[in-house]
């Protein structure tokens, strides 16, 4: 079966059919899932189908980063060889970001290495909210075109339901600007903390008190062990703060992180969809085909 070539086609691994499928009812586009075969020796075979339209895209979020890439790859390979002409990678949630320099001697920048990798294969890469931190934009380290697009306007959207008086709440000095982007869009006040990180799941947490509002919405990019968010909640309830709920970007959610955030207190946890979850309730998806296409941002 041959796809419609007129339109570009987006094609998806098993984990990322939700995205999908909203973005290809959102854009009008025809979307395939792409096969994957697991060998034995644990190689996988990746097979398209049907033809490509000869703009195409992947869609792939990087939970489980390691297990992921080497299949992405393999899929741009595969849409190329099959006669796409463009390919494009979106990636609701783009990992290995964080090393971003070299702390300790000795040691690889990954975020250079998956710029490098990616950037060779793809055209062109769409992200949202990636975590950067000691460069401002993408452009700078992937040799393709490549964005990201910032979550703020659909979390501020999701923030302003909630009932004032709310203050959200930022968990380190880091995240100050897209906090601040946040509360001005919800027309709400803001704080940040200043965090000390000891390790992967120690982390110290410090905000500005008194706090004069009995509740809360702490806001992050990321959630991966649940530190952040449960040390955050915690400081919260001891500066007197009486309900406390919870939206993160991506659900990263390493074993154990669901647990923590709910023995520390958090009301409500909620998060964005760039990562299937259970807590999934913010569609980062409309931000991504506004991108795709600027005539929808009219509608
Ligand atoms: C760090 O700078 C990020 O914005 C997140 O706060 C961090 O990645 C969360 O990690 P964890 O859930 O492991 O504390």
């Amino acid at each position: 079966m041959m796809a419609k070539n007129a339109l570009p086609t987006i094609h998806y691994f098993p984990g990322d059919v939700a995205f999908a499928s909203e973005l290809c009812k959102t854009m009008g586009w025809p979307g395939f899932p792409i096969d994957t075969h697991n060998f034995p020796d644990g190689e996988s075979l990746i097979r398209v189908h049907p033809k490509p339209g000869s703009k195409s895209f992947v869609i792939r979020s990087f939970n489980d980063p390691n297990e992921k890439i080497f299949p992405t790859l393999c899929a741009a390979d595969a849409l190329r060889r099959a006669g796409a002409k463009r390919v494009g990678l979106i990636a609701p949630y783009l990992a290995y970001l964080r090393q971003d320099k070299l702390f300790q001697e000795g040691e690889a920048v990954s975020q250079r290495v998956i710029a490098n990798v990616l950037g060779a294969a793809f055209d062109e890469i769409l992200t949202l909210e990636a975590h950067l931190h000691r460069i401002q934009k993408l452009s700078e380290i992937f040799s393709c075109k490549a964005l990201s697009i910032s979550a703020a306007p659909a979390m501020a959207e999701w923030v302003r339901k909630k009932k004032s008086p709310v203050v959200v709440v930022g968990p380190d000095e880091e995240s100050e600007p897209w906090v601040r982007s946040i509360g001005r869009l919800a027309k709400l006040p803001y704080i940040v903390g200043k965090k000390s990180r000891y390790g992967d799941r120690r982390v110290r947490i410090d905000f500005p008190s008194p706090i004069d509002h009995p509740k809360a919405i702490i806001v992050d990019d990321i959630a991966s062990t649940g530190a952040t968010i449960a040390v955050a909640a915690k400081a919260l309830a001891k500066l007197g703060v009486k309900e406390v709920d919870v939206a993160v970007v991506h659900p990263v959610f390493a074993r154990g992180a669901l647990r923590r955030i709910q023995a520390a207190g958090v009301r409500k946890l909620v998060s964005g969809n760039s990562i299937a979850d259970p807590t999934n309730a913010i569609s980062l998806t409309g931000l991504i085909a506004e991108k795709l296409s600027p005539k929808l941002r009219q509608r």
